[in-house]
């Protein structure tokens, strides 16, 4: 079984909204309703973990249980970091699920292929994640924004989601964060803490997570 964590529980104040933007219409649909139907396409995905706003929660419970073509999804309130959310997440999976997938809400355009390849190989490797190789040449600057290091742009990839990974892996390497209060930005921070490999699957430049 293979259950699928989406944050949703964040402010979206970059976007300038005045309202969380994963609420905003995209082709008709919120957000966040486009993203968890591109899961709910893909035969192999059973179950659907929305992690909202607590205050949101109730109304989003009755939303989800109307939308046609919607895998099972439970509504859990999430925390103030978005790694708190997914803690929250993890601990409302099924316990028959073997793969847990942690897919951002605000990233309404992924495709079923790179979902496929991160579960293939999360199922040979135990840990996966999706990023693409970056364009633009980066550097490492200093608080007086001087410029200290500009690393090799050839090794250089985004990050993005899904990460996927072992059921049990990913709750030790939640609850192992949350013990020794380390917050990382993804998941797969929290699993390479653990000495644990993650494989990186090519991604897609579409798959843009929805920012400003
Ligand atoms: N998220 C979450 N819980 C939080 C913070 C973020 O579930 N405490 C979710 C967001 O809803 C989003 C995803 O994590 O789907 C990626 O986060 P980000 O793009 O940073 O969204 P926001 O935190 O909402 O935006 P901003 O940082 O601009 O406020
Ligand atoms: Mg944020």
């Amino acid at each position: 079984m293979i259950s699928v964590i989406f944050p949703a529980a964040g402010k979206g104040k970059r976007m300038g909204l005045g309202y969380n933007k994963i609420f905003m219409d995209l082709a008709g649909k919120p957000i966040f309703l486009q993203t968890m139907l591109k899961f709910s396409a893909c035969e192999f995905v059973d179950e659907l973990i929305l992690v909202a706003e607590p205050n949101e929660c109730a109304g989003l419970k009755k939303l989800v249980a109307s939308v046609p073509g919607l895998k099972p999804c439970k509504v859990v309130a999430g925390g103030k970091e978005r790694q708190d959310s997914v803690y929250n997440g993890v601990k409302a999976v099924s316990e028959e699920a073997e793969i847990i997938l942690v897919h951002d809400a605000a990233r309404p355009l992924i495709e079923e292929d790179i979902i496929k390849a991160v579960v293939a190989e999360v199922r040979n490797t135990g840990a996966a994640i999706c990023a693409v190789p970056v364009k633009d040449t980066i550097c490492r600057v200093n608080q007086e924004l001087d410029l200290v290091e500009v690393p090799d742009r050839s090794v250089l990839w985004a990050i993005q989601t899904p990460q996927g990974f072992k059921r049990d892996l990913l709750i030790e390497a939640e609850e192992s964060a949350k013990a020794e209060k380390f917050l990382g930005t993804d998941e797969s921070s929290l699993v390479r803490r653990l000495g644990h490999k993650v494989k990186v699957v090519m991604g897609s430049y579409r798959n843009i997570k929805i920012t400003t």
